[in-house]
């Protein structure tokens, strides 16, 4: 980082919650530190998703361009949005368009959630409603196995995780046989949610995993988004369960309270499979899209019993080998 006597007129703020962390940048961009720009990206080089994670648990914001450079950088906004559903469109199908744009939007209200230092009741609201909008639009119209699979190419940052956990999610309850607006809607929110308190874990604890604080973070994280939550008004307890719950197992070995078999909330359950899943994705991220897949499905397959109520699996399973197995030859 270089540091250079800029002032404020020099400068336009770009909303970080917008920028697309991978993707080459159009321009130089600048972070603002105790007053002063400091440059942090060369055109060309991409934010990363590590920084992307790292801003948000440090409540940072904003960028900043060079004002000649607003105006290309805005266009480039525009068009990154565009280019991301038209690339999800091409793996998943044109008539996948639609839940692909809704997916794109939501992705950005989350971003602009998780980047909030402390959430309020409005900008949750915000979130809900489109989450409303969104549910009511899959009760028609239901998520198919092909959208979810373009959707789990991209999982490189703590949204973009959470985003695709949700809408696993919402996919495996239909199969599981919730119908309600009011269940996917809850279900959808914890699932958005059901990391917050691991991205919230404060930076200088981050920048240390190899202590116990780091290890008493983690083990508490889901905790620990439910007390930040808690502070708004209108999130449902049912979406507090979940968020709690995410990690508990069905054998009684998970955490934080280490609850047991139908004391579990099922639709924690539910999500707790969607976010194994996805994270075994991204864990093999560097493996053929089939072998990652396989293996994604086999960590389901053969949990018997130990994360999630056997009982649910054999539906779960079909539903994850049509959209991410090995397509069957016609007969
Ligand atoms: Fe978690």
């Amino acid at each position: 980082m270089s540091e250079e006597n800029y002032v404020d007129d020099d400068f336009s703020l770009i909303i970080l919650s917008k920028v697309d962390p991978e993707k080459p940048l159009p321009a130089e961009v600048f972070l603002k530190v105790d007053g002063k720009y400091i440059k942090f990206r060369n055109k060309g080089d991409s934010i990363s998703s590590e920084k992307f994670d790292l801003f948000v648990s440090k409540g940072i914001k904003n960028i900043y361009v060079h004002n000649e450079d607003i105006m290309e950088f805005l266009e480039w906004l525009a068009d990154s949005n565009d280019e991301e559903v038209d690339q999800m469109v091409a793996e998943g199908g044109e008539e996948n368009r639609g839940f692909f744009e809704r997916t794109v939007e939501t992705k950005e209200k989350v971003y602009e959630v998780y980047f909030e230092d402390e959430l309020n009741d409005e900008i949750v609201g915000k979130l809900q409603e489109n989450v409303e909008d969104f549910i009511d639009e899959i009760s028609k119209n239901p998520i198919t196995a092909q959208a979810i699979q373009a959707l789990s190419q991209r999982n490189n940052t703590v949204a973009e995780h959470s985003v695709n956990v949700a809408n696993l999610a919402v996919y495996l309850a239909m199969v599981v046989g919730h119908s309600h607006q009011f269940v996917l809607e809850n279900v959808y929110m914890g699932a958005i949610f059901h990391d917050y308190g691991k991205a919230k874990i404060p930076a200088h604890i981050l920048e240390n995993v190899n202590n116990n604080m780091y290890s008493h973070a983690i083990q508490e994280h889901p905790n620990e988004g439910v007390k930040i939550l808690r502070k708004t008004k209108g999130i449902p307890e049912q979406v507090m369960q979940i968020i709690v719950q995410h990690h508990e197992q069905f054998n009684g070995h998970g955490f934080p309270r280490g609850l047991a078999g139908d004391d579990i909330y099922e639709l924690a359950q539910i999500v707790s499979m969607a976010n194994v899943f996805d994270n075994t994705l991204y864990e093999n991220k560097n493996f053929p899209k089939a072998d990652r897949y396989k293996k994604a499905i086999k960590v389901i397959e053969y949990d018997n019993g130990k994360c999630w109520n056997p009982k649910y699996i054999p539906r779960i399973l079909d539903a994850l080998t049509l959209a991410f197995g090995e397509k069957k030859m016609a007969s």
